[in-house]
Formats: structure tokens, sequence, C-alpha cells
């Protein structure tokens, strides 16, 4: 069996030590033009002449959850492309998610400004019920942080494209279903992939249909999200302001409005992160599973997009 890796801006070295050491009678290397033929890849953002010079490659194992930079490429229909599933990464999205919410819900901005300013304010309690947090999309890591909504008892609603049926979550499904998911939503959570279908789905159309004074969480991709539409909406008082993660350009470039704007809070694409050990072993289980000729999770719909 002969493993490429090919990582752009990663080091490559903790992996083929990882994956060689699972597999020693495996050739395991990093790829380079002219490299022979392998079975199986590990990859990061590769270039075009990666697909082309590895034809007969049976398995690409993507080290993150998010495909769509990877289906821009031309693929072979036939080669099986994998995600990571969770590999550690849906608690840190549901730390990061439910830190966003709980920190604008009991407006700890509010009381970090009042400290600078040296003064001991209170605020009035707000009403869990009246902060419905809505999670777009209910995959591997939208129904990890649905879950952990639930803990603190707001209400939770989700959306997915395939209807759902989770225990104490109000799951809606389909995008007629759209209008009705979001007038039910103060906080609103995006965890979709990006897809021709959800490629700038936050707009102010729908982002209007929030209830007034909603939140937004982007933790999916900046392209989901129209810029000025959010920014418009916040300074129009319909929306209290936002978290984002995730951008149309990363790093998000100095000039950006986002980066000044006191109700938006930005962190560098951080809410996530792929942890090495994990995928590792991983992308271990799954390549021992194919050799045993078994089923494996995580195989991309090339044509869904995700
Ligand atoms: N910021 C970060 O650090 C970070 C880290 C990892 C991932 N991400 C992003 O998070 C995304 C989600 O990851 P995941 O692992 O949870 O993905 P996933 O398991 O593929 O789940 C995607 C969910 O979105 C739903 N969906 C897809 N297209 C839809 C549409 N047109 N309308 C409504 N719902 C739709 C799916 O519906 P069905 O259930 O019906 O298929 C599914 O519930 C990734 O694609 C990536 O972009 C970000």
């Amino acid at each position: 069996m002969n493993i490429t890796i090919c990582l752009s801006g990663l080091a490559p070295e903790p992996w083929v030590r990882g994956l060689a050491q699972a597999f020693p009678q495996a050739a395991v290397s990093v790829w380079a033009p002219g490299a022979p033929q392998a079975d199986h890849a590990v990859v990061w953002a590769p270039p075009q002449q990666f697909i082309d010079e590895q034809p007969g490659l049976k398995t690409l194992f993507n080290i993150g959850a998010g495909v769509d930079a990877l289906l821009q490429l031309k693929l072979p229909p036939a080669l099986t492309v994998v995600r990571l599933d969770d590999a550690g990464m849906s608690v840190q999205m549901a730390e990061y998610v439910c830190h966003a919410v709980i920190r604008h819900f009991r407006e700890f901005d509010g009381y970090d400004a009042d400290t600078q300013a040296g003064q001991w304010s209170f605020r009035k309690p707000r009403s869990r019920a009246d902060f419905a947090v809505g999670v777009m999309g209910l995959g591997v890591l939208g129904e990890r942080v649905a879950k952990a909504l639930q803990v603190f008892d707001f209400p939770v609603h989700g959306y997915s494209r395939s209807p759902k049926d989770l225990p104490g979550i109000r799951c809606f499904s389909g995008a007629p279903a759209l209008p009705e998911f979001l007038a039910a939503t103060r906080v609103l959570v995006n965890l979709m992939p990006l897809t021709p279908e959800t490629e700038n789905i936050l707009n102010r159309r729908t982002l209007s249909q929030l209830q007034p004074g909603g939140y937004v969480i982007n933790v999916a991709r900046g392209r989901h999200l129209v810029d000025d539409d959010l920014i418009t909406l916040i300074d129009s008082g319909h929306l209290a302001g936002a978290t984002l993660d995730v951008f149309r350009t990363e790093p998000l470039p100095a000039n950006h409005p986002f980066w000044a704007h006191p109700r938006i809070t930005v962190t560098p694409h951080t809410s996530a992160r792929t942890l090495r050990e994990e995928s590792i072993a991983q992308i271990v289980g799954k390549i021992q599973a194919l050799q045993r000729g078994q089923p494996i999770n995580g195989i991309v719909d090339q044509q869904r997009g995700y």
C-alpha cells in the first residue's frame, strides 16, 4: 500500500510518522511532482496538479470537515473523497457557540465595558424563552452544538436539508421551511456546508426574517454571508450583533469594516481546529476498515457538494 501526503501550508512530517507507524508495511511519503502512484492520499488544499498526477488514487482523505474548496478541483468522479467526521471538532464547536450565545445573552460585552469604565452596574436578567437559538445545519457539528445549547435551557431549533427527529429540538427541513425556521429564531448559528445552494444564504432577505434583536453566529464559511447586508441590518437596529469566525477572504483584510464594528466579534477561523492525533487515528481506522472491505462514514457526495 502506498500513502501520499499533500498538505498545503502544514508540516507533513507528523502525519507521515503517524501513518507509517500504523502501517509499517506501507510506503508513506510526502507528495512532490512526479511522485509514484498512491492508493490513498491525505490532503489539505492540494493543487490540481496533485489530482492530475494521481489518477490511480482510491481514497482522498481531507483533513477537515468542509470540502467546498476541494470540490472546486477537477476530481475523477469515481474517486472516494472522505471528510473528517468529528475527530475532536464537534466539542470545540459546541464550546465556541455556547460561549458566543451565552456572552450575548448575559451581556458580558456590556459588563466588560463597565469594567473598563470602573462602573458597578446591574443589568436586568433576560428571559431565556426570548432567545430561541436556531442551528442551520444539523450534521456532525450542528447536532452536537444544538444538544450542547439545550443544556442551558435555551429553546433550540434546527434546520437541515432532510427531515430530522432530535429530542427536544424543533426541526425544520427543506427550503420551503426556511422562513418559518428564521421567524422562530433569535440567535442564528450557521453550520451548513458551502454549496451552490447555500452560498449567500445569509443575506438581507433571510436575516430580516429573524426575530427583532437577532444575533448571527457564523462558524461555517464566509461565503454563506453577505457582509454588507449584515452590517446594514445591525446598523438599522434589526440585528443586535454578530460573532464571526469565517470570512470571504482569510485572513480578514485589515481594512474590512467587521474589524472595527462595535457589535461584531471577529475570531480567526479557530472555532473547531483539526486535531492531528485524533485525525490520524480516524484516517487509520478508515483505511483499516476499507482493507477489511467494511463500509466507512464520512464519504462525501460530490454531486450534493458535502
Ligand atoms: N469554523 C471552523 O473552524 C469549521 C470547522 C469545521 C467545519 N466548519 C464548517 O462547518 C460545516 C458543517 O460541518 P459538519 O461536519 O456538521 O457538516 P455535515 O455533517 O455535512 O452537515 C451539514 C448539515 O447541513 C445541512 N445542509 C446541507 N445543505 C443544506 C441546505 N441546502 N439546506 C439546509 N440544510 C443543508 C445538512 O442536511 P442533511 O442532514 O439533510 O444532509 C446537514 O444537516 C462544514 O461544511 C464547514 O464548512 C467550520
